[in-house]
């Protein structure tokens, strides 16, 4: 299987949510590689060497590549493959997309945020991806109920699927990312709980596009 990770602006919550569903999914016994697509930042593999030099379980392959399609040839040799973009991943984004079993826009809840990931998902589609392997997901979220309804409903406006569960901002995630952990490897288990949510409703969603390719 593999999913990937594409936004139109940096610092989104893409690498996070990468790491996320690596460690998640590899606890369920699952062999996972996040392919780290963004050698100028290098994110997920300096969070690797965090989580090596702690020696934390478990162990998450991370390797960078210059080109989607050297990442690719990676997808035969785990069970999953997490394509980690760069932002502005224009081209790469297509290929990274074209490839995968979904596709993962992750989107605070500004409108800053939501439009570039709509016409990104706009040219991904005119691309020639299916609509409904592109899955938003609210990402670094904070604010109101209020804000998220108003949110939804400007993505819905937009044709776009949202994840329901999100994956929100918090000091303690930014210190297990300090520390090498993934957002579910925080110490207090209502993070960890809604999280996981994320992680779920991800999975189950991959799960259904995997079936019908
Ligand atoms: N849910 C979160 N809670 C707290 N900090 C987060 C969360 N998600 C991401 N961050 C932090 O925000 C910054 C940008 O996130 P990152 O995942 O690197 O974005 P991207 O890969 O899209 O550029 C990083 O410093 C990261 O640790
Ligand atoms: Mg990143």
């Amino acid at each position: 299987m593999i999913i990937s990770l594409i936004s139109q602006k940096g610092g989104v919550g893409k690498s996070a949510l990468a790491r996320l569903l690596a460690v998640e999914i590899a606890k369920s016994g699952w062999t996972v590689k996040i392919a780290d697509l963004d050698p100028a930042q290098g994110t997920s593999t300096k969070w690797k060497g965090r989580r090596d030099q702690a020696v934390l379980q478990p162990d998450i392959a991370v390797e960078k590549f210059r080109t989607v399609e050297r990442a690719l040839k990676e997808a035969d040799r785990y069970d999953l493959l997490i394509l980690d973009g760069p932002a502005h991943a224009e081209r790469g984004g297509r290929d990274m997309a074209a490839a995968s079993d979904l596709v993962l826009l992750p989107t605070g809840y500004s409108l800053d945020d939501m439009e570039p990931q709509i016409e990104a998902a706009y040219e991904l589609e005119d691309g020639g991806v299916a609509p409904d392997r592109l899955l938003f997901v609210f990402c670094r979220a904070k604010g109101s109920d209020a804000e998220d309804r108003v949110a939804r409903a400007y993505l819905k406006k937009a044709r776009m699927t949202v994840l329901t569960p999100v994956f929100p901002e918090l000091a303690s995630i930014r210190q297990a990312h300090a520390e090498g952990r993934a957002a579910s490897e925080v110490p207090f288990s209502k993070v960890q709980d809604k999280v996981v949510a994320v992680v779920q409703a991800i999975v189950d969603r991959a799960g259904a596009m995997a079936e019908v390719t």
